[in-house]
Parts: structure tokens; sequence; C-alpha cells
């Protein structure tokens, strides 16, 4: 798999994440929290192989769009960590996830529609499969050693 391919196909994980979670009812505080710690395991993985590694290299393409990303980045992560440390009964819960998936959405939006059409068309195809191959393996090693709190 290629860069964008692997990156993408994360994000289509997490998509499926949120609208899991959407449909749950109220009260199932269990599932709800359960599927969060997949949301915040995949994005902490996930936000962290694309700083170390996309990033700096999309920086010579688009410089003033990977700023931006790596302050939705910022957001997103202050968010995760506030939902893992918020009671999944608590009535501010679904909010905050609500909150969470309407930025993770248009951040993971505009890196499909505009940042990796970017980075594909500068890069070469040749580039992006190396590059896909170092996302996988950082990916799994960050993998082992992150996790939700509860
Ligand atoms: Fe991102
Ligand atoms: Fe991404």
């Amino acid at each position: 798999m290629n860069a964008t391919q692997f990156l993408t196909q994360q994000h289509d994980e997490v998509r499926q994440f949120f609208a899991d979670c959407e449909a749950l009812e109220e009260g199932e505080f269990k599932r709800r929290s359960d599927i969060f710690s997949k949301i915040f395991k995949t994005l902490k993985c996930h936000t962290q192989i694309e700083e170390e590694i996309l990033y700096p290299m999309a920086k010579n393409v688009d410089n003033e769009l990977v700023l931006e990303a790596i302050e939705e980045h910022h957001m997103i992560k202050i968010l995760l960590d506030e939902i893992d440390q918020t009671p999944p009964s608590n009535e501010r819960y679904v909010a905050k996830l609500a909150v969470l998936q309407e930025m993770v959405e248009s951040h993971i939006d505009e890196e499909e529609g505009v940042l990796f059409p970017e980075v594909t068309e500068s890069c070469g195809t040749e580039k992006l499969d190396t590059v896909g191959l170092k996302l996988e393996e950082r990916f799994k090693e960050l993998w082992q050693g992150v996790s939700a709190t509860r």
C-alpha cells in the first residue's frame, strides 16, 4: 500500500468508529467507551506518523496547509485526552465526542481532498510506496505503546 492509501484506510476506519458510536442508544456507556478507545488509539498513532513522516515531506509542497494540519492535530489530541479523562456516563461525553467527530472529519476530508493529491503529484509513485512502508512500520511500533485509560 502506498502512503496515501495507507493513511486513507485509517481515515475510513475512524469514520466507521464514529458511525458506530452514532448508532448507539443514549445509555450504552460501555460500548461507546470501547469504541472511543479504538478511536483514541488509532488517532494517536495516526497523527504521530503523519507528523513524523508525511508532514515534513509535505511541507515542501504546501507549507501553509501542513502548518494548519499540525494545529488541527493539536486540537484533536487535546480533545482525545479530555474525553479519555471524562466518565462515559457524564452528560457532556456524547457532546464532546460529536465535536471530536466534526473536527476529525473536516481534517481528514481536507487531507484526502487537497493534501494527499498535492503530495501524490509532487512525489511520484515510487517514493509514495517507500513512504507507505515507513508509515506502516512506525504505526505498528507506536501501536504497542498507546492505549486509552478506560
Ligand atoms: Fe492528519
Ligand atoms: Fe490523516
